[in-house]
């Protein structure tokens, strides 16, 4: 099919180094909803997949998992989430299904409920009102450094409990790793670091626990005979965590800048509200999109949008197609803070729905709040870059300046 000229490789890093390809997406989702990838040059494991596009076919997909696993499926020896087959599938909880899945995100929930994460907003926002303050007008910053990459990382770092000293060297890992195609052997090493880093800190919680979210699920019962999670378990969780803690929200952060750069009227509208509501914090959400598609393996052979899927065979979903999908939105390329209904599949759905959810909300909704109550407004400076990458959709760079308000 890729023979077609009209068909793109989405296994290759370079089809999203200038943003998500919306306009190939429209197309898919009217000509192909349901299509078969075939592998090129760059597919990892040399194996085609599908790619699915439209809102109803995905949220199929995404809430039944005895068909769609996260883990393994058919004969394959390989799985996960991500295009490339990997060898975490079933050991980490984003790559396992039930009854593993239950009992792994049952020990975890309860570090991420709206409640728990209540208890970071006054940090949380202690850290925005100093990093927002210290914007002056006339000033020219990169967004991305000065501002969204900072509230995800504290974050994270307080959930984690990472000793500030090591905060930047973990994120300057997780960009190096998400900047380089995906199964390179540089974007392993990264990996290989964090995942060092992981079991260090594993290991100074189990000798000396600390009052944060990671210190407590080392030590949770996993079973009634006192189990708690293993080594690998943990690091493991580590190295999903850190990454997705930080790189999805960052994303969002810019990527929302971005859209009011855009629409200065939709800027006006944020800045005279006396907060930042949950519908604008969701429209950021939806327009962003930062983790942009999943994989799942089929477990027997199925049918999804009228086409035979076999067992073992790889299918990828996109969510942030789906959010664009005029079946399910109105004007969906319309930014609008005041959207309702508004139910995009940013986080997700089903039982893998965003751990981390309630926690990315309050990030955001926090700094929103502080940038829309300073009479500030932001203006390109400059070209924005986008990180080159399928899985994690968003801005590298964001060059603006800082004026007053109209
Ligand atoms: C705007 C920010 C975020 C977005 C857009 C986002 C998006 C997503 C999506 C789409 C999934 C579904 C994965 C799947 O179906 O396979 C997911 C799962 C997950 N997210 Fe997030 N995420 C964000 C922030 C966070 C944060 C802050 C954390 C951690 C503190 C986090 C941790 C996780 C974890 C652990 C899972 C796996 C859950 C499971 O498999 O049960 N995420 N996220």
């Amino acid at each position: 099919m890729l023979a077609n000229k009209k068909y793109r490789d989405l296994s290759d890093n370079n089809t999203f180094a200038g943003g998500f390809p919306h306009e190939y997406f429209i197309w898919l989702r009217k000509e192909n909803p349901v299509f078969w990838h075939e592998a090129t040059d760059k597919t990892p494991d040399g194996e085609g997949f599908w790619v699915v596009s439209r809102y109803k076919d995905i949220i199929k997909i995404a809430t039944n998992p005895e068909v769609f696993s996260s883990d393994r499926g058919g004969i394959r020896e390989g799985g996960g989430t991500a295009i490339k087959d990997e060898a975490t599938a079933g050991k980490v909880l984003n790559q396992t299904d039930a009854p593993h899945h239950r009992r792994l995100r049952t020990l975890v929930n309860k570090g991420f409920t709206v409640k728990a994460v209540q208890k970071l907003h006054h940090a949380l926002n202690t850290i925005a009102e100093n990093l927002v303050n210290s914007l002056e007008i006339g000033q020219s910053i990169d967004f991305v450094q000065k501002i969204s990459q900072e509230i995800p990382t504290q974050a994270i770092c307080l959930v984690l409990g990472v000793p500030t000293k090591d905060r930047l060297q973990l994120c300057d890992w997780v960009n190096k790793g998400i900047e380089t195609q995906s199964e390179s052997i540089i974007a392993s090493e990264y990996a290989n670091k964090i995942r060092k880093y992981g079991q260090k800190l594993v290991q100074m919680k189990r000798e000396m626990p600390t009052d944060d979210i990671f210190s407590s699920i080392t030590h949770a019962k996993l079973d009634e005979d006192g189990t708690t999670l293993s080594d690998y378990e943990l690091r493991s969780f580590f190295s999903l965590l850190f990454p997705a803690g930080v790189e999805t929200t960052t994303r969002s952060v810019s990527g929302g800048m971005l859209a009011f750069i855009q629409n200065p009227r939709q800027w006006n509208l944020a800045c005279a509200q006396s907060g930042f509501t949950k519908s604008m914090v969701e429209e950021i959400v939806r327009w962003t999109t930062p983790s942009c598609y999943k994989r799942r393996t089929a477990s027997c052979d199925t049918e999804i949008g009228g086409k035979l899927v076999q067992a073992g065979q790889k299918i990828t979903f996109w969510e942030m197609s789906a959010n664009r999908d005029e079946r399910q939105f109105d004007k969906p390329f319309i930014f609008d803070i005041f959207r309702d209904p508004n139910k995009h599949l940013g986080f997700g759905a089903g039982s893998h729905f965003c751990l981390g959810a309630s926690l990315a909300r309050l990030e955001l909704k926090i700094i929103f709040e502080k940038l829309t109550s300073r009479k500030i407004r932001f203006t390109l400076d400059g070209e924005p870059e986008w990180v080159p990458n399928n899985r994690l959709v968003g801005l590298k760079t964001l060059p603006v300046k800082v004026e007053a308000a109209k």
